[in-house]
This record gives C-alpha cells, sequence and structure tokens, in this order.
C-alpha cells in the first residue's frame, strides 16, 4: 500500500507486520558480526553524509542489517526488491516503521509493479546504486541518461549483473565506476557456493517436502552456485547429474564425482531439476516431453528465464497449484511437470535465501564497496573494479574472529622464503 502515515513513503503489504520482523532481524543479527562491526563505525564516522543512495535487493532480514548499516552512515537510503517474490513483508514493515528506511517492495507483486519501483528508485536521484542484477543501472543508462551525472557509481553482487555489467562496458555504456563484488572471494566462495546451495535445497523442501534420498538431480551449471547446488544435493542422498557447456567446469565436475552430460539425456532421467547458470530456455518444449511423470522443475539462477515457462504453459492442458509456489501443468502427452516457485529463484521464493552467515560477509562486501566509491568519488576509471584485497581479506580476518578461530601467521624465516627466487631445492 502506498502511505506517507509514517512522514517517509513507502510501499509495502502491511505495516502492522513490523513487530515480527523486528523479531526476524534481531535472531539474523546474531549471525551477522561483521557488518555489526561495519555498521558501528558507520555510526561514528558518517561516511554517506549528503549521499543519497538506492538499494535493490531481495528484502530479507540480512537486506535489513545492510539498509540500516547503511543509513547510521548518515545515507538518504531508500530500498526496493530486485526480484518480484522475495520480499519478506514483516522485514519491509519494520525497516519503514521502526528505522524510516523508505521501501518499495511486496511479495508477489507483479511485473509492472516491479518496474514502477525501479522507476521510483531512479526519482530518488541516487549518487550510489547497490545493484543485484543490473536492473536499476540498465534502465538508468536507457530511460535517465541525465542522472548519470548526479551517480558516484555502483555495486553488483550477483554473476549475472557481472555478466551484464561487462556487456554495458563493451558496448561503452558503462560510463561510470562499478564495484564488482561479486568476485571478492569473501562473497561468492561462501554466498555462491553454500550459500545457494543450503538454501536452493532449503526451498525445493519447503515447496514440496519431498524426500531427496535416492532422487536424481539434474543440476544445471557448474558455476560456484551450482557446484554449492550439487554438493549439498548429494550430501543429502541425491544422485546428481550435471549439465554444463563449460569443457573445464565439466572436467571439474567429473572429478568432482558427478555424471556429465547434455540436457537432452538428462531430461529424461531426472526427478528433480535445478537451473544455476544465468542464460535462458536451458530446460525447453524438446526436454519438458520427455521428463519422466511428475518431474520438478525450479531455477536458482538470478532470473527467471532458464526454463522456457511460455512454451510450457502453452502445450499444457491445465496448470494447477498443488501446494505453494508449486504448480503442476499437465501435458497433452499424459504425463505432468511440476514447476516451483514460477521459475524465480527457489530459496529465495520458497526459502528465505541465503543464510544470514554468509550474507555477512557478502553485505560487509556492499558496504565497504558503497565507502570506496564514495571516498574515490571522481578517481576511478568507468567500468568494472575488483574489491582491494586488502578489504577483502579483512572481512575474512573479522569473520573468523567473530568465529573464535584463530589461524597460524609466517614466521620471519617463511616470509623471507617466500619473498625471495634465489632458493629451489
Ligand atoms: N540473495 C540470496 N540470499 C539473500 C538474502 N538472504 N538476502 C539478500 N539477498 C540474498
Amino acid at each position: 500500500m502506498t502511505a506517507t502515515s509514517t512522514r517517509i513513503k513507502h510501499e509495502v503489504k502491511d505495516l502492522s507486520l513490523a513487530p515480527l520482523g523486528r523479531q526476524r532481524i534481531e535472531w539474523a543479527g546474531r549471525e551477522m558480526p561483521v557488518l555489526k562491526q561495519i555498521r558501528d563505525r558507520f555510526a561514528q564516522e558518517k561516511p554517506f553524509a549528503g549521499i543519497r543512495l538506492v538499494a535493490c535487493c531481495h528484502v530479507t532480514t540480512e537486506t535489513a542489517h545492510l539498509a540500516i548499516a547503511l543509513k547510521a552512515g548518515g545515507a538518504d537510503a531508500l530500498l526496493i526488491a530486485s526480484n518480484p517474490l522475495s520480499t519478506q513483508d514483516d522485514v519491509a514493515a519494520c525497516l519503514v516503521a521502526d528505522h524510516e528506511i523508505p521501501v518499495f517492495a511486496i511479495k508477489g507483486e507483479d511485473n509492472e509493479t516491479y518496474h514502477r519501483h525501479v522507476q521510483t528508485a531512479l526519482d530518488h536521484r541516487p549518487n550510489v546504486i547497490i545493484d543485484d542484477g543490473s536492473d536499476v543501472v540498465a534502465t538508468l543508462i536507457q530511460e535517465r541518461q541525465e542522472q548519470i551525472a548526479d551517480l558516484i557509481g555502483t555495486t553488483e553482487e550477483t554473476t549475472t549483473g557481472i555478466v551484464r555489467l561487462k556487456a554495458m562496458f563493451k558496448d561503452g555504456v558503462l560510463t561510470f565506476p562499478a564495484m564488482n563484488v561479486n568476485d571478492a572471494d569473501t562473497k561468492h566462495f561462501f554466498d555462491n557456493r553454500y550459500g545457494t546451495g543450503q538454501s536452493t535445497l532449503d526451498g525445493i523442501i519447503r515447496a514440496t517436502n519431498i524426500l531427496l534420498a535416492g532422487k536424481t538431480i539434474v543440476v544445471a551449471g557448474y558455476g560456484w552456485c551450482g557446484k554449492g547446488t550439487a554438493l549439498r544435493a548429494r550430501g543429502l542422498g541425491g544422485n546428481i547429474i550435471v549439465t554444463e557447456i563449460d569443457p573445464i567446469r565439466a572436467i571439474e565436475a567429473v572429478m568432482d564425482g558427478f555424471r556429465v552430460m547434455p540436457m537432452a539425456e538428462a531430461a529424461p532421467q531426472g526427478d528433480i531439476f535445478i537451473t544455476v547458470t544465468g542464460n535462458k530456455h536451458v530446460i525447453r518444449a524438446e526436454h519438458f516431453e520427455v521428463m519422466k511423470d511428475g518431474a520438478i522443475v525450479c531455477n536458482s539462477g538470478h532470473f527467471d528465464i532458464e526454463i522456457d515457462l511460455k512454451s510450457l504453459g502453452a502445450t499444457a492442458k491445465e496448470v494447477k497449484e498443488v501446494r505453494n509456489f508449486t504448480q503442476q501443468y499437465q501435458l497433452p502427452n499424459g504425463k505432468s511437470v511440476v514447476v516451483l516457485g514460477e521459475g524465480r529463484l527457489i530459496n529465495l521464493a520458497a526459502a528465505e535465501g541465503h543464510p544470514s552467515a554468509v550474507m555477512d560477509m557478502s553485505f560487509a562486501n556492499q558496504a565497504l564497496a558503497c565507502e570506496y566509491l564514495v571516498k574515490n568519488k571522481g578517481k576511478l576509471e568507468p567500468g568494472l573494479h575488483s574489491i582491494p584485497v586488502e578489504v577483502d581479506a579483512n572481512i575474512a580476518k573479522l569473520k573468523l574472529q567473530a568465529m573464535g578461530i584463530n589461524i597460524d601467521s609466517l614466521t620471519p624465516e617463511q616470509t623471507e622464503y617466500i619473498n625471495s627466487w634465489a632458493s629451489g631445492t
């Protein structure tokens, strides 16, 4: 509902959900000590004083901690959803009611509302954009060229968004700096692998309540998200098939102990299919046609394009909601295909996204990337920039400290050895 009743503009489902959101945000905070330290420092130093900031993220308990940290740092921050199905309505309500952060996000919003919220975000005339999939940046470039002058830079945390930003740079339209949060080691090693791995299976289980042990599970894509998904699916007793288009990743999957084959061969064998490729129509008509009766299909890639639902819908005789986030498509060949979460990110549609402990590091990167952009305003070249290695290493150190884990350090003799080339065998 659009309202100005709490002094700030917002569009959330129901402000009375705020107490539940508050409780859940507090719970997530237990697992986010690194971001907490950054927030405490931001509150002292106010690095974002005078900065208008837009965050286009999944509106979760973890994102709430990021938004609160940015606001503590002085940012005039506005939050929109990065996916129509990923918003946690209680969290959105709490951010508005308790923290006076304008949020425009409702779980289940239609595509038109989603795009309207992207426009609302740009109406804020951001100096910094935290993007998740690059929709805000793409819209800025396509429709609001005149606002680029206001922008210090953007940050991007998804593999999909980074691929898009690279294409923008190649086309000469990325005329401002973009921080590549996704490629920080403290991001993709943990968030993409363990976060996607666990939360994808969590989403499938919450949506279907099926036993995974003994099932043939086809994982399409063996990037970091695919690796984590295959690893965790095997851990639950699944018999895993990986499909890939990249020969190196395919060898990696084979040597990690998985069967590798084209989707056309996997389609008749799988009980459950999970797409995590970042590309479109990885599962399409020719595959649906040969699937087992009742095969379950879902996606954990950023956009809802990996499964060709249009063609499935066009052939289906009937589509029935059989459980929450679970739709059964009845095919003319007498078999059915079950689609979870409308082909959108299953881990956020049917579950709660990546657990807080990994988002702690991802959002520490986001927060520090924003600070880096602002501190280096006017000094960074247009295009993608890595998170500085010392920032990445420091996030890892803080995380280890918070986990109570000590590690070794080099002795003087080892330091000398590692820095010299003179002595070999
Ligand atoms: N992306 C994946 N999981 C997430 C979470 N829990 N919060 C925000 N963004 C996410």
